[in-house]
């Protein structure tokens, strides 16, 4: 029997800083309307040239993690990569990141559940370990929001949300039963596939289809949000699967000393945080710098969170995700 902890964190956001003052100037909206339905003051977004792109933001964030675990790439049996923004239609972006760390073979696989992508992967990575089959498993949240995004006043529900950045961690075999990861609790409800969505291009509606189409109305090609509707489920999933955690574990919300929820919205995570009565202490948000990094969100904030000395050994971490599909799912953790 092993037990999986997290061995290594890193991070990675471009230089390219964009304000909502800078927003402003491009589209219909205002740094009051964002600060107040949001919590978000300003984001990163890769800039044309910069040699950013999904897969080498993440690589960034892995060479810390992996720097910080101490070990090599060779020691690395599984690469996991979270994004809804890959590099490529297809191949996903784990065998770039494999190539890119110079990893002649290993197996790369993608996940593909949006805001909960970090959540989806981790729990996966925490089964392989545990059951004995890989010792060392680098899982990676990278997403590249800005080359997708409608920049105009039209796309400004939407676009003023999301920032792009990578977060990592290696996750690795624990010998000691009473530390490292407890367990995950993953969720999705289908139903609600296009309230959160980027249609096309899709094998239903091809690129060709679209240009010949020649429609302007048409713009399934940009992410389309239901606002509200994500809104409210969001606040009911994320306490409820915070909640089904907790009592798995035998734990009460009192016994939560950190909180890491996807960076969605701050207004979602302070919902949160009143509902289990946490304190400032007990939760970290980075939102109003890095903006909704989806995938990249959760090792992001947890990255940082633990590089601020907020999490100690021993301690009772809870990462906890809601999103696209709808999905959504929490990892218990005992640092
Ligand atoms: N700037 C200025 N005005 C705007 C902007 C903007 N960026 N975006 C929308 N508006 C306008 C709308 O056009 C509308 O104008 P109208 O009344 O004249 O029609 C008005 O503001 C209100 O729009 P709503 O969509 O009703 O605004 P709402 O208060 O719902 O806020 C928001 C929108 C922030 C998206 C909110 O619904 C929300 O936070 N939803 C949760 C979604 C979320 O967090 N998504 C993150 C990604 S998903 C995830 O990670 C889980």
């Amino acid at each position: 029997m092993y037990n999986s902890k997290i061995s290594g964190l890193g991070m990675y956001v471009p230089e390219n800083v964009v304000t909502n003052e800078d927003l402003s100037k491009i589209m219909d909206t205002s740094n009051e309307w964002i600060i107040e339905r949001t919590g978000i003051k300003e984001r990163r977004h890769i800039k044309k040239g910069d040699g950013n792109t999904t897969a080498t933001m993440g690589v960034e964030a892995a060479k810390i993690a992996m720097k910080r675990a101490g070990i090599e790439k060779n020691e690395i049996d599984l690469i996991l990569f979270a994004t809804l923004s890959p590099d490529y239609y297809f191949p996903g972006s784990g065998v770039l990141v494999q190539e890119l760390l110079d990893i002649p073979t290993c197996p790369a696989m993608d996940i593909r559940n949006q805001c909960s992508g970090f959540i989806y992967a981790i729990s996966t990575a925490d089964q392989y370990v545990k059951s004995g089959m890989y010792k060392n498993i680098l899982v990676i949240g990278s997403e590249n929001h800005s080359g997708g995004l409608d920049m105009t006043s039209r796309g400004r529900g939407v676009s003023v949300i999301f920032g792009d950045g990578a977060g990592a961690a290696v996750v690795s075999r624990e010998e000691d039963l009473t530390k490292g990861i407890l367990s995950s609790h993953l969720h999705s409800e289908g139903k609600y596939a296009e309230e959160l969505a980027l249609i096309s291009p899709s094998t239903n509606r091809w690129v060709p289809e679209i240009i010949d189409s020649n429609d302007s109305e048409d713009i399934s090609y940009y992410p389309n949000m239901n606002g509200q509707l994500v809104f409210k489920n969001a606040v009911v999933r994320f306490s409820e699967v915070i909640m089904e955690g907790l009592k798995h574990n035998n734990l009460s919300p009192d016994q939560i000393d950190m909180l890491i929820p996807h960076q969605a919205n701050l207004r979602i995570s302070q919902f949160v945080q009143k509902r289990f009565g946490l304190s400032e202490n007990q939760i970290h948000n980075n939102i109003q710098k890095y903006g909704n990094t989806t995938a990249g969100s959760i090792p992001i904030a947890l990255t940082e969170a633990w590089q601020e000395g907020k999490i100690k050994e021993g301690d009772i971490v809870v990462l906890a995700a809601f999103g696209s599909g709808f999905t959504w799912g929490s990892t218990i953790i005992r640092w």
